[in-house]
């Protein structure tokens, strides 16, 4: 499974791949506004720091950026996804996976610009990007589970088609909005080639009540030990 980071800092996307060798980074028009800079100057950074770690490349670490969610054409969608695209060879676009936004990824990947097809909610909005060959689809999770719904099994239902129709692993799927390390755990049962989520999450993933106590147990341990 790959991790990626669900940000559009500079700061959280170094520290993250440096502590924890995350794969790639997805923003969206919020993380964006959170960055406090221009969209422009926002992307164009994560790209200068890609080619600065030696990252740059195609197929390596990708970031998907998002086009602006007022446009609701095709030709819109698509011309500006090709100013984004020329940024850097690393940015994915990220597309409403809508009528117009299908047909505009059909066109990006005709044309050798990566597709994210993104804020999927149902397994039938999955279908149509995967046959038409978007590289990623992202079905939201925390957004649902946060209003009573369990994912775990529409995340199975996007994996079993993906494998009946011979997309698996050629559109991967990319779970967004995580909101727990549970969620990662559900994802990663169900199949899920990708979790894109925040710094904190990350971060709790690495914590639990038995780790700390184990340590405090074995400190006192050390502590009572005579060192040579
Ligand atoms: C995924 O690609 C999105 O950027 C993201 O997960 C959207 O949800 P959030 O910003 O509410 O986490």
């Amino acid at each position: 499974m790959k991790f990626f980071l669900d940000s559009a800092k500079l700061d959280e996307i170094k520290y993250a791949y440096n502590t924890f060798g995350i794969d790639g980074v997805t923003t969206n028009p919020r993380h964006i506004m959170l960055s406090g800079k221009p969209f422009m100057t926002a992307i164009t950074d994560i790209a200068n720091w890609i080619k600065e770690e030696g990252l740059e490349g195609a197929d390596r670490f990708p970031v998907s950026v998002e086009i602006n969610p007022h446009l609701e054409n095709t030709e819109e969608m698509v011309e500006m996804a090709r100013k984004v695209a020329a940024i850097s060879p690393n940015f994915v676009i990220k597309i409403p996976a809508i009528e117009a936004g299908i047909s505009a990824a059909r066109i990006l990947e005709k044309e050798g610009i990566r597709t994210n097809v993104t804020l999927i909610f149902s397994a039938a909005q999955a279908i149509l990007p995967a046959k038409n060959g978007s590289l990623f689809v992202s079905p939201f999770i925390g957004w649902k589970e946060a209003n009573g719904e369990d994912c775990r099994q529409y995340i199975k239902d996007i994996v079993d088609i993906y494998k009946n129709y011979g997309f698996y692993g050629k559109t991967e799927i990319i779970c967004a909005a995580i909101r727990t390390p549970k969620q990662i755990v559900d994802c990663a049962v169900a199949g899920a080639d990708i979790v894109t989520t925040g710094l904190a999450v990350y971060q709790d993933c690495m914590k639990h009540a038995y780790t700390t106590q184990g340590l405090g147990v074995f400190c006192e341990s050390w502590d009572n030990t005579v060192t040579d």
